[in-house]
């Protein structure tokens, strides 16, 4: 049996991600609390983890414990600023308290300004559809940068804007559960134009800052590759989800399938690209949907399945993404901000982890500078409209007791960050099942 191990290069950051709804706790002042309280979710986000309360400390413990050196987390405007005319000097203070916390226990913080939610002032005042927003969160980003820069360098300004505003304005599943393509659209050039604002701010306060945004980031195949209609709509479909942010970042132009935007301010405004990747879609013509231009997207057939049937794992996708992200920005610093798979019963996740790792570590040996690791998530959290229903902690949560459940995960990733590379010996111990692939003689 071959004995080997993947090496990362020096420095690489370790770690997970969070986002402050899905681990907080009595977020009560954002339009989230309120499509739940409307019925849109399978369960409610309650207390969450508990962050809020205090439990962020534990988890940091269980975090440095294991051996990663870094962790994301975001913020939530709705707490810093409650209303348009007052800033919460006190949850400012919580903030920087969560990362003294990291520091104090040698870790690396990646901040996220906006993960999904927004404070319903800003919903009532249209949110991202209206162009007013840019300025808004420009200066909601220089209030926290000021409170935070002692403590953090890395900022992401927008998580998943593509997410955002497909599902939100398209899927309609994230509120405000619209079905509007054209209007999605919108929404994304607003989003373009706060991040523009946001990486000049955050510059201008902290020289030394690197700043960019993670996008979902999907390969895409058509569904039966011959067929032309398919073809077209993969291509459709693929610009529409994944090249809004990027084209506009490239050229100043934001490209979408609807027509085209100006945003000169965008252009080369990311110092590192942080890629989010889950899965791999296929995409086929399908006239019952216009509302999507006629295209329909689903998991590659005969997919290795996750536990809600929610992704499939493809671990080439994520070197694909990395390919792609290399060819269209030569040299920019790369951060997976966002992998991971919903597993309660972790049966997939030691695989899963160790193939996308693996693969990660032949677009290192490339020398595409891929920097650090993110796993989504230190403990189970609340997954958006899908509730408490997928588990995608390396530590499960029981949401009654605040109870931490270790699973097999967490050993793994600690010997993997330990040792900064991935060896035979721990796929021995952890995901026999997929030895062979990883380690072929
Ligand atoms: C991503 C989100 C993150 C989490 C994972 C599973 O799209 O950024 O908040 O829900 O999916």
């Amino acid at each position: 049996m071959p004995q080997a191990t993947y090496h990362f290069p020096k420095g690489f950051l370790w770690g997970t991600a969070t986002a402050s709804h899905q681990v907080e706790g009595n977020n009560t002042n954002n339009n989230w609390h309120q499509w739940e309280q409307d019925g849109h979710t399978l369960d409610k986000s309650g207390l969450a983890a508990d962050w809020w309360g205090g439990r962020w400390r534990e988890d940091f413990d269980r975090a440095a414990e294991t051996g990663q050196n870094a962790h994301r987390l975001s913020v939530e405007w709705s707490r810093i600023q409650p209303t348009p005319d007052t800033w919460d000097e006190d949850a400012l203070e919580k903030y920087r308290n969560m990362l003294r916390g990291l520091k104090d226990r040698g870790m690396t913080a990646m901040v996220t300004l906006h993960h999904f939610t927004d404070p319903l002032w800003l919903t009532e005042r249209g949110g991202w559809e209206n162009e007013e927003v840019a300025p808004l969160f420009e200066k909601y980003t220089r209030k926290v940068v000021d409170a935070l820069k002692e403590y953090a360098t890395l900022w992401c300004t927008i998580n998943e804007p593509n997410i955002y505003a497909l599902i939100g304005y398209v899927a309609g599943s994230f509120p405000p559960g619209r079905n509007d393509l054209k209007l999605s659209m919108r929404v994304i050039g607003n989003m373009l134009r706060g991040h523009a604002a946001a990486y000049r701010a955050i510059h201008q306060l902290q020289p030394e800052a690197r700043v960019g945004y993670a996008l979902h980031y999907r390969p895409m195949v058509p569904r039966t590759k011959w067929s032309p209609l398919d073809r077209l709509m993969r291509n459709i479909r693929y610009s529409g989800f994944n090249m809004g942010f990027p084209s506009a970042i490239s050229s100043g132009v934001m490209r979408s399938p609807v027509g085209n935007q100006n945003i000169p301010e965008a252009k080369g405004t990311q110092d590192y690209f942080g890629l989010n990747y889950y899965s791999v879609d296929t995409v086929w013509f399908d006239l019952k949907r216009p509302g999507e231009l006629f295209s329909n997207s689903g998991c590659p057939e005969n997919a290795d399945m996750s536990e809600n049937n929610f992704l499939a794992n493809i671990p080439e996708g994520i070197f694909n993404s990395i390919k792609w992200i290399d060819r269209t920005y030569p040299h920019i610093p790369i951060i997976i901000t966002e992998n991971g798979v919903e597993d309660s019963q972790d049966r997939m996740r030691p695989r899963y982890l160790a193939q996308h790792l693996h693969q990660v570590w032949r677009a290192v040996n490339f020398n595409w500078p891929v920097k650090g690791y993110f796993h989504w998530s230190l403990v189970d959290n609340f997954e958006w409209e899908r509730g408490w229903t997928q588990r995608f902690g390396l530590w499960g949560l029981d949401v009654d007791t605040q109870k931490r459940i270790r699973r097999p995960s967490v050993n793994f990733y600690e010997e993997i960050c330990r040792e900064n590379g991935i060896s035979s010996e721990m796929v021995q111990k952890y995901c026999p099942e997929v030895f062979e692939k990883l380690f072929p003689v």
